[in-house]
């Protein structure tokens, strides 16, 4: 009997499909949480056939902005189709660019498992308690953090992308160290999509402005640090 039954009148067929063939994979069990729900996404606690902690993303398929969708996939350079299509497309970019962060040495939580529109990936926090976004935690070094998530940021470029939602609300604290969540915007870096890393720059720096940070880089700055490597 699948344990996912519990939830069935949340998700369409299709996501239930996918969940279900995942745990009987044994890359999730029964889900627990949630953990967190945005606009267009539900993520859960769950824990795999043994017994690790994952978090467990999965795209909503009655999203409301979808409309939005296939131009942005366009613009990452995807061919869009059906409306399910869509969405497994917009997973699956997402996962790819997770994975490419972890792959690079960025603190993001290991990617484990794509399906559909499902994401499964290490589960950041302790025991069932989920790390806090930073943007509610600030208890961390400020300097140390900044220079990390800049660094972060010129990492990416460097391997050519740009995460494309890069804020307080996208980035966990856990025990003092920064994990960048939520790959669902990235995009390829090229002249096309540079305001994305600018954008990305101006929320990290307006924030620690905030926070008190001083002697804040420029975006050209950061810009041209990424482009010694090209
Ligand atoms: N790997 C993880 N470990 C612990 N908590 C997580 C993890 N991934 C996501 N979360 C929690 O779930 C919330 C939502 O995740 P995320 O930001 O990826 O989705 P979202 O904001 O709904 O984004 P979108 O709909 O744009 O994809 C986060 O704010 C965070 O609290
Ligand atoms: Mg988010």
């Amino acid at each position: 009997m699948p344990k996912v039954k519990t939830i069935q009148h949340v998700f369409d067929r299709e996501t239930l499909y996918n969940l279900n063939k995942l745990e009987s994979d044994g890359y999730i069990g029964q889900l627990i949480g949630p953990v967190g729900t945005g606009k267009e996404s539900y993520v859960f606690l769950s824990k795999d056939y043994k017994d690790r902690s994952v978090a467990v993303k999965i795209h909503r398929h009655n999203i409301q902005s979808f409309n939005k969708i296939p131009a942005y996939l366009k613009l990452r350079g995807a061919k869009t189709g059906g409306f399910f299509k869509t969405i497994d497309d917009w997973s699956r970019f997402e996962y790819n660019f997770l994975s490419r962060a972890f792959n690079s040495g960025v603190n993001v939580p290991e990617p484990y498992r794509l399906f559909g529109n499902i994401i499964v990936m290490q589960f950041i926090g302790e025991e069932s308690t989920p790390a806090r976004l930073a943007v509610k935690d600030t208890s961390f070094d400020l300097d140390g953090w900044y220079s990390e998530i800049i660094g972060f940021i010129i990492t990416m470029g460097k391997k050519h992308f740009v995460h494309g939602d890069l804020s307080p609300y996208n980035i966990l604290n856990f025990k003092g160290i920064p994990y960048i969540i939520d790959f669902s915007q990235a995009l390829k870096l090229t002249g096309l999509t540079e305001e994305y890393l600018f954008r990305d720059i101006r929320n990290i720096n307006t924030w620690f402005k905030k926070l008190g940070k001083q002697n804040l880089l420029l975006e050209a700055d950061v810009a041209s640090r990424i482009q010694e490597s090209h």
